[in-house]
């Protein structure tokens, strides 16, 4: 059995009681635990909850906050809150979008970049914010999207070297 299915195992093994009222934070403990949700993690919850995969997609694609890849390197997440959309994070994400070559959810081929949106972050003077890798980049405008993007590349390239 893999790590990851182990992990899997456990997080189920906590809700044996439970029903299937149960999967949402049941997901939420596998993303987790292991930073998305894994077509393997999906099937093993469907086996244990007596549902089958399309079903869990079909519940864990309604809500935003569930990932399908893991993470890429550089993990981008656009603030999409009342305040950052007023001060343009709509432009703000085109241009990540078009930069990054990715939609919301989405991991480059290379496992580089990683896009996410989300509610309010609790950051509302910043508007328009953004984090990478949890740090939080502030008054956020297109062109500084492109900038950030290019720092993580050169940042990745100098490690490698
Ligand atoms: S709306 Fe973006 S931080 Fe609050």
């Amino acid at each position: 059995m893999s790590e990851n299915a182990k992990k899997v195992g456990a997080i189920l093994d906590k809700y044996s009681h439970a029903g299937r009222d149960a999967l949402i934070p049941i997901l939420q403990e596998i993303q987790e635990a292991l930073g998305f949700l894994s077509k393997d993690a999906i099937a093993q919850t469907g086996k244990r909850l007596g549902l089958p995969a399309s079903k869990i997609y079909g519940v864990a694609t309604f809500y935003n906050q569930f990932r399908f890849q893991p993470k890429g390197r550089h993990h981008i997440t656009i603030c999409r809150g009342t305040a950052c959309h007023v001060k343009g994070s709509d432009k703000v994400l085109d241009s990540a979008c078009s930069t990054l070559k990715l939609q919301p959810g989405q991991t480059s081929r290379d496992r580089m970049f990683s896009l996410e949106t989300v509610a309010c972050m609790g950051a509302c003077g910043l508007a328009p914010v953004i984090t990478i890798n949890e740090e939080f980049n502030a008054k956020v405008n297109p062109r500084k999207i492109v900038r950030l993007a290019q720092d993580c590349k050169e940042h990745s390239t100098e490690e490698k070297k």
